[in-house]
């Protein structure tokens, strides 16, 4: 069987293709790289926002004129697939396999049987399963929990993955060895509310650790960098900062969705805190972690929501000056609580208070990044830039980072960069040595590479 697989979504997604891919190879399949080679084409959705949704509707039209031109089994796992939207969609394109987020080790069953396949319960059994480490990569994923107890009233999140289920520390430990025996330095920590490991009954009945604790032993496993993503500021605790600011291993990088910066339009949201408390968790991070890069996530245009209730998130945005932002115009999720008793605003209010919030975003991060020139930062380079003569990777806030190789460094790994320029985007700079002096230029090999004096003019 040759197998080709599609990845919408966010990091747990990608995390379950990795699973899904190494159940496939382990079945004797070969993973190529287009559908055109394919006999098989699985796509791991996500149906958070309309436009996900709408792009599997296309590639699923597409496939099924392949479908009637030659042998292809075609599949359709993850979110969406666990919805009656995506169901319906299954139907009319007619999908083979079918594969919910809790459903994901029937892959096996699901092609050796000979009809339609549809498998779509939560099962816990996921939770005992470890994925090989990627092949390589100094990075890596690794889910500490599945599913999510609250009920944003705007989210199809708690639908589509079920109820908050803790993997053991037992297992997230011993993947972590894998990763760390094949080489990976960052692990990244995913789950969708991180800040509540151990608190779902089953954790509680277990004795798992409070997601801080694990913090702590995770940051003592001998990995040089660990982030994790999401939290949700409900479950927050102080303790969570402290872990960051004490534990160096783990990355002065918190990513505290706020949603709004409007008490009525949080509570309209169901997010179970306010701006006031809201902002005392980013105080107590700030004073555990002082130079923590901070992110987050807003959606503007939710129903309701009043100029002066953006005015809000804008304001908010600057309190906090947060380092960058995900920001996104509501998207009304059939099967949400919002979707059925409110009504949406108008497309052109959305957008172009999106605009706005986007404008400044970008300064905020122009300003933030421009505070880092002079700075020698700890960037893991994972690789070739678009330009060769340059490696790309990010640092331990997550700026994107770009440096030339002529400057001693060769190939991937962890470096000390005295950043030399920024833009909102991206961080320039140079390697240095253990006392921050930059390194001497080395004889250029590429004499194209050598006429580009500053990385920003590849821009
Ligand atoms: N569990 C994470 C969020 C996962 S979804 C958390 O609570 O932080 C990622 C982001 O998508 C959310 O933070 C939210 O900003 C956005 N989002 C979710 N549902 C949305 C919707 N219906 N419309 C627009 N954005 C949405
Ligand atoms: Fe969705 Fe809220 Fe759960 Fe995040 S915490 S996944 S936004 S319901
Ligand atoms: Fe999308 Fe599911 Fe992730 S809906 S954002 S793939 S949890």
């Amino acid at each position: 069987m040759k197998a080709h697989l599609i990845t919408y979504g966010c990091q747990m997604n990608e995390y379950d293709t990795h699973l899904v891919e190494s159940q496939l190879v382990s079945f004797g399949a070969d993973m190529v790289d287009s559908v055109e080679a394919a006999d098989f084409v699985l796509i791991n959705t996500c149906a958070v926002r309309g436009k996900p949704v709408d792009k599997v509707r296309s590639i699923l039209g597409e496939l099924r004129k392949l479908k009637a031109q030659r042998p292809l089994v075609v599949g359709m796992m993850g979110c969406l697939a666990q919805l009656e939207e995506g169901q319906q969609m299954a139907r009319k394109f007619q999908v083979d396999v079918l594969l919910g987020p809790g459903s994901l080790l029937d892959i096996g069953q699901a092609l050796e049987s000979n009809e339609r396949f549809w498998g779509l319960q939560f099962k816990d059994e996921l939770h005992g399963h470890i994925p090989p480490p990627p092949a390589g990569k100094l990075q890596a994923h690794l889910t500490i929990m599945r599913g999510c107890d609250h009920h944003c009233t705007y989210c199809i999140v708690p639908t589509t993955r079920g109820p908050q289920v803790s993997r053991s520390p037992d297992d997230i430990l011993r993947e972590l060895d894998m990763q760390l025996a094949a080489g990976v330095q960052e692990v990244t920590l995913l789950g969708q509310n991180v800040n509540a490991y151990g608190i779902d009954q089953g954790a509680k009945l277990a004795g798992y650790p409070s997601f801080a604790e694990l913090l702590r032993l995770v940051g003592r496993s001998g990995v040089r960098r660990v982030k994790f993503t999401t939290s949700h500021p409900m479950n927050f605790t102080e303790d969570v900062a402290a872990a960051i600011g004490e534990t160096p291993a783990i990355c002065e990088f918190v990513h505290l969705p706020v949603q709004s910066g409007s008490d009525r339009v949080l509570r309209r949201m169901a997010r179970e805190y306010n701006r006031e408390k809201y902002l005392t968790h980013i105080a107590q991070i700030k004073r555990h972690i002082p130079d923590v890069v901070l992110f987050t996530d807003i959606i503007v245009g939710f129903p309701g929501e009043t100029e002066e209730d953006f005015q809000e998130t804008l304001s908010l945005y600057d309190e906090v000056g947060y380092d960058s932002a995900y920001m996104f115009i509501y998207s009304p999720r059939p099967g949400t609580p919002s979707y059925k008793h409110f009504t949406d605003l108008p497309r052109e209010v959305k957008t172009e208070r999106l605009q706005r919030l986007i404008a400044r975003q970008k300064e905020w991060s122009a300003r933030k990044n421009a505070a880092k020139v002079g700075t020698v930062q700890e960037v893991l380079l994972r690789g070739d830039a678009h330009d060769p003569a340059f490696l790309e990777g990010h640092t331990r806030g997550n700026h994107p980072t770009v440096v030339p190789k002529a400057y001693g460094v060769t190939g991937p790994g962890i470096y000390s960069v005295r950043v030399d320029q920024a833009t909102p985007h991206m961080l320039y700079g140079k390697l240095v040595d253990a006392q921050g002096q930059p390194l001497p230029e080395l004889p250029r090999l590429n004499p194209e590479a050598a006429a580009l004096t500053s990385p920003l003019q590849m821009a």
